[in-house]
């Protein structure tokens, strides 16, 4: 049993952040309803809790409380945020609304010594986003640290170990926020950092096995890291009770589905079922020009494939995805906000109600990185674990306009002269993403003797953090002469070679 944090979530949109933090500091954390019992958190053992912000206020007659009993349960307690507020708020103290909302960067002046801020400079740069705050402190309570907006920035009450801090320590943005983070972990609750990734696999394997029972799982393999490391996942948990399935739409790259069929069937000995579906595909998107109808058509027709590969695999009553905890966010963040939709992302969101199947979602709290981390500790290939990003739709939206096989074979052999490159160069594994776009524009170019009249190829390198917003690598001149020669030289069908030199926003990633 390893010591856990018990995270009580009051619907801040950063209680899974703190959760991945508490996990950088090697410690086990699990995300509780606010309102869950103190005698539950007694019974589990939990070595310490955290109170996660929200967009309540405190002085709301329906705010969301935890069990008073938390404070009394004599394992330290840290409110962040809203979190602070309720400790002021519950143990008597006074919350105020602010006159000024606070929100964004603030210099935080750490007063006293304490053991929350052990090892850090006496100014901080800290992130805030709340409205109200504490006038008053309750009894106990010392102030440890203020911002200009607000005196009691953090407030500690050193004899029951209940702290507070108003600002957000998980977020990037709060200087040393993990550190403050580590400090309450290691220093106020006695871990000792017993957690590692590896934990995590076995955790999830004996929860997967639970889940399922003697059930089967189906799973829509892409090849992509996500995917990829579900499968190995869920595989290392049921083995042969888990079905993959691969849509081979037409529109991947060179050798992909060679590539994937092999490491999943002989490395792993998964049951891989391979859908050779591209005429279909193709047939479809015939005579299409406008990018939205090119991705409903290809995300419809994936549907109708996969739902067609189900029933020739049998009963299976889980449908296993790799969804991750950004794309959770950022469906919801869509489904609230229609304006937010610029490009239909055929792969989030799930496959339809009417397929009757449970979700099994095993990597839904991790980040990227982590997955990373994951899915090397269940030996994938570095090729797998830190392969760039390719869009649901593949090609289907790189070749712009019309998809036909002579453009899709043209573009596939130019994207592979790109990876070589970028793989040689080491570019490859620095960057979010690069790869050729195909442009419908013919131009006139001279090969040997003779006038040349063929496609342009653009290449489109970018650099990212998440995908929401991006900028243009600048690659080195010598590399960028090697690419497009061998594209012109190499690949028949291109003899102009152009790079996009736009960021996001208000370009986007891909150009469709
Ligand atoms: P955009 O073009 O919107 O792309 O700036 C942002 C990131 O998302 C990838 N992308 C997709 N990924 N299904 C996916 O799984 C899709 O339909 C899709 N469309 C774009 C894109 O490659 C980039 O990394």
């Amino acid at each position: 049993m390893h010591q856990t944090i018990a995270v009580l979530d009051f619907g801040s949109q950063y209680t899974q952040v703190i959760a991945r933090r508490i996990r950088e500091c090697s410690v086990y954390s699990r995300i509780y309803h606010h309102s869950t019992p103190a005698a539950t958190l007694k019974a589990d053992g939990v070595c310490g809790v955290i109170l996660s912000g929200g967009p309540a206020s405190v002085l709301d007659r329906d705010a969301p409380l935890p069990d008073p009993a938390i404070y009394r349960l004599k394992v330290p307690v840290l409110g962040i945020c809203y979190g602070l507020q309720l400790i002021a708020h519950q143990l008597r103290g006074k919350v105020n609304p602010s006159k000024k909302r606070e929100y964004g960067h603030a210099d935080l002046k750490i007063g006293k010594k304490n053991v929350i801020f052990r090892g850090l400079p006496g100014t901080l740069r800290v992130w805030n986003s709340h409205g109200d705050h504490v006038t008053r402190l309750p009894r106990g309570f010392l102030g440890i640290a203020s911002s200009e907006n607000s005196p009691h920035a953090a407030i500690e009450d050193p004899k029951r170990r209940i702290y507070g801090i108003q600002f957000h320590p998980e977020v990037d943005h709060t200087d040393q926020g993990l550190h403050i983070i580590d400090n309450f972990l290691k220093r106020v609750c006695g871990c000792s950092g017993d957690w590692s990734m590896a934990d995590f696999i076995d955790q999830s394997v004996s929860s997967i096995r639970e889940t399922v029972g003697n059930g089967r799982v189906i799973l829509g393999l892409s090849g992509g890291v996500d995917s990829s490391v579900a499968a190995a996942l869920i595989h290392r948990a049921i083995g042969r009770q888990l079905t993959c399935v691969f849509v081979d739409n037409g529109l991947l790259r060179q050798d992909e589905r060679g590539y994937v069929v092999d490491l999943f069937r002989r490395n792993f000995r998964i049951d891989l079922r391979v859908e050779k579906v591209g005429s279909l595909f193709l047939r479809k998107l015939r005579g299409v020009t406008n990018p939205e109808t090119k991705r409903k058509i290809i995300g419809r027709t994936f549907v109708q494939v996969f739902e067609q590969s189900l029933k020739s695999v049998g009963s299976a009553e889980f449908l296993a995805q790799g969804t991750l905890y950004p794309d959770v966010i950022e469906s919801i963040a869509i489904e609230n906000n229609p304006a937010a939709l610029i490009k239909s992302h055929h792969n989030v969101g799930g496959l339809p109600k009417r397929m009757k199947l449970k979700l099994l979602e095993p990597l839904r709290e991790l980040f990227k990185d982590e997955v990373r981390a994951v899915g090397s500790a269940l030996g994938l290939p570095k090729e797998v674990v830190w392969r760039q990003p390719f869009p649901g739709p593949g090609l289907g939206v790189r070749v712009v306009g019309e998809v036909t096989p002579h453009r899709l074979r043209i573009l596939r052999k130019a994207d592979l002269i790109l990876h070589e490159e970028m793989m040689e160069s080491g570019y490859y594994y620095k960057i979010w993403q690069s790869f050729c776009v195909l442009i419908p524009v013919k131009t006139v170019g001279v090969m040997g003797d003779e006038r040349t009249y063929e496609y342009v190829i653009a290449i489109r390198a970018v650099e990212s953090r998440d995908a929401m917003t991006a900028d243009w690598v600048r690659m080195p001149y010598d590399l960028l002469r090697i690419i497009s020669n061998r594209i012109i030289n190499e690949v028949k069908g291109a003899n102009r070679v152009c790079l996009d030199i736009s960021s996001k926003p208000p370009s986007t990633i891909e150009w469709e």
